[in-house]
């Protein structure tokens, strides 16, 4: 299903809008392997069809599936395995001991797409430090997707999923089998909250303050503006002596001067004053 170049300024500018995500010229095919199938699924016939009925209304449900669509969710457990070596050796031990009297932890994975990235912090948590069992843990888990979400909260994962990135300890530890899929143990799904959250907004309600932020292979998709602002509310919501993951590919530096880098093994940021 081939875009016209009209179609394609539309929905760019649209996503734009709408989600903050920077598609570049050349990215039709992006949109048309996209889109294509929304519009099929919709009995809309073709893109065409698809973005005159965006145009002529824009109703919620219909631009819902069209963000939901244009965003890419790709994402493992445990994945890039260092931004973890480094939470176990050296984030939560710190923080634990520092908040060892206030005995609470408030964690938010602000990009969790399916929630991969959530149930390996929990399943980290749950393996390395059991004090916290006794502990008040708030783990938030957002994002823009509301597809993503809905997967998110039911934990429910195929074998392909779970070979990524999963020890086979933790799998038969923490998952059962569901047909052909695995289920994520509802103690873990429950210890979650999962809430739809659009990073791009320009004030963030009240929320945190939080000892951790994963915001992880989501900062790729936005141009500098963007991500100085998005830099610029993690710092109001984060604890001054927290800290924020970044993606392995991301970075703070020429974007926003008031983090330090923790570590030289991964994206891992404190706030300067700290
Ligand atoms: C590539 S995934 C990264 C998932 C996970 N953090 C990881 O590193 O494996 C990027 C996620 O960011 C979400 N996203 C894109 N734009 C967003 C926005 N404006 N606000 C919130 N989430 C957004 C997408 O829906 C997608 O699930």
């Amino acid at each position: 299903m081939a875009i016209s170049a009209e179609d394609f300024r539309f929905v760019t500018e649209l996503v734009r809008t709408e989600a903050a995500i920077v598609l570049d010229a050349g990215k039709e095919y992006l949109v048309e392997a996209r889109l294509g199938p929304v519009a099929h699924q919709l009995g809309l016939g073709s893109i065409a069809v698809l973005v005159t009925e965006l145009r002529a209304r824009r109703d919620p449900a219909l631009l819902t599936r069209v963000i939901d669509a244009m965003t890419t969710n790709e994402t493992s457990f445990f994945r890039d395995v260092q931004p973890f070596e480094h939470l176990k050796r050296k984030v939560f031990p710190e923080l634990i001991e520092r908040r060892w009297n206030e005995k609470r932890l408030s964690i938010w994975c602000a990009a969790a797409s399916s929630g991969q990235e959530p149930y390996s912090m929990a399943m980290l948590l749950r393996e390395n430090f059991p004090e916290l069992a006794m502990w008040r843990v708030e783990v938030l888990a957002t994002d823009i997707s509301t597809q993503v979400l809905a997967k998110a909260r039911e934990g429910l994962y195929s074998q392909l999923e779970v070979n990524r990135g999963l020890p086979a300890p933790l799998l038969v530890k923490y998952f059962h089998k569901q047909g052909l899929e695995w289920q994520i143990d509802a103690k873990l799904r429950s210890s979650i909250q999962w809430r739809e959250f659009n990073l791009a907004a320009r004030t963030y309600p009240p929320m945190g303050p939080f000892d951790l932020i994963m915001l992880r292979n989501v900062m790729i998709y936005f141009d500098v503006p963007t991500k100085r602002s998005i830099l610029g509310n993690m710092r109001r919501v984060q604890r001054p002596d927290g800290y924020l993951f970044l993606g392995t590919a991301e970075t703070t530096i020429n974007v926003d001067d008031n983090f330090a880098s923790d570590t030289l093994h991964t994206a891992c940021y404190r706030l300067k004053a700290a």
